[in-house]
């Protein structure tokens, strides 16, 4: 028996690197996937279909179900494209894991208006487009009473919820992800829909070569490789399950950590009868500069 056994998932940028990983134990506990990936560099630029194939003939060698799917998510018609091939090849869609994704960092004052605009789409209209025809689909069965017990996981970043110099696309994409998540939970509930997002870390080719990362390099022996994209999957599988009860929740995964975000929450405040001035603002405001926050960053 597997954990999702029965269970139809998508899983967008499966070629390669952490999506490929879910898109292999999600076939291997039973789940009929397909894998999306429009094959591109890290950057974003070209397509390539074999990336994709590839990992469907993996799943297939070992007695899985899956299938390719080589179209752009950011792509409105793609996006329903994909939806409609699950349900076509499968009977039926349980399961939205938004995962592909580029990176084009620059520091502010340098980046192109083509380098902001293209990360900001693939990310956040990338996780946008599949997860409104997944949507409309599910509010069909829903109200034809049909209960798939359906499932989002989206893919966001520490880089966008605790920032990252040098990322303000790529951050800002994902903190609106985490957001997307929270506010699809609350549009969705009604439907039986539950919404989750993952901020993972492993070494994949976005991190490979990227400043900073050299905690990721493999172990020596036999000690544990914590930084191995297949140690995330496990996590988003148990998201993907039937009864899983968690909904609307932003998680950090990385080795064998689960840790809980909470939303922006209020840390201080001052108040007035009535509307402030400038003035009166300038001596009791000023104390916010010095409000200290405790951030508990796992890096
Ligand atoms: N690796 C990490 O430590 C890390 C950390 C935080 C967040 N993430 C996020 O995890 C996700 C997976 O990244 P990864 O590290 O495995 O990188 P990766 O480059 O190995 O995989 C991303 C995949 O997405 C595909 N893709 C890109 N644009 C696409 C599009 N428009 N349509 C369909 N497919 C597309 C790429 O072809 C690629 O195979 C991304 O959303 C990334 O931002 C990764």
């Amino acid at each position: 028996m597997g954990a999702l056994d029965g269970r139809v998932a998508i899983i967008t940028g499966a070629g390669r690197g952490l999506g490929r990983e879910h898109a292999l134990l999600f076939a291997r506990e039973g789940a009929a996937v397909v894998v999306n990936d429009l094959g591109g560099a890290a950057d974003g630029s070209g397509s390539d279909a074999t990336p994709a194939q590839q990992v469907v003939e993996e799943i297939t060698a070992a007695g899985g179900r899956a299938v390719a799917n080589a179209d752009d998510v950011t792509d409105a018609v793609g996006a329903r494209r994909l939806v409609e091939q699950a349900i076509a090849e499968f009977g039926a869609l349980h399961v939205l894991v938004n995962n592909a994704g580029i990176l084009r960092d620059r520091t502010i004052i340098n980046m192109t208006d083509a380098e902001w605009d293209d990360v900001i789409k693939v990310h956040l209209r990338g996780h946008f487009m599949p997860l409104r025809a997944a949507a409309g689909y599910w509010r069909q069965q829903h109200k034809n009473g049909v209960d798939l017990k359906p499932a989002v996981i989206n893919t966001t970043s520490t880089s966008g919820l605790y920032n990252n110099p040098g990322q303000s696309n790529y951050g800002s994409a994902k903190a609106g992800i985490a957001t997307l998540t929270i506010i699809a939970q609350q549009e969705l509930a009604r439907y039986g829909v539950r919404a989750n997002a993952i901020a993972p870390a492993a070494r994949t080719r976005l991190t490979e070569g990227s400043p900073g990362t050299s905690s990721m390099m493999e172990p020596s022996g036999d000690a544990f490789d914590a930084m191995d994209p297949a140690n995330v999957a496990p996590f988003v599988a148990y998201l993907a399950t039937e009864d899983c009860p968690i909904k609307g929740r932003v998680f950090f995964v990385a080795g064998g950590g689960v840790h809980l975000f909470q939303p922006f929450a209020i840390v201080d405040a001052i108040s007035k009868d009535g509307r402030w001035t400038v003035e009166e603002l300038a001596k009791e405001a000023a104390r916010f500069a010095d409000v200290p926050f405790h951030l508990g960053n796992p890096f």
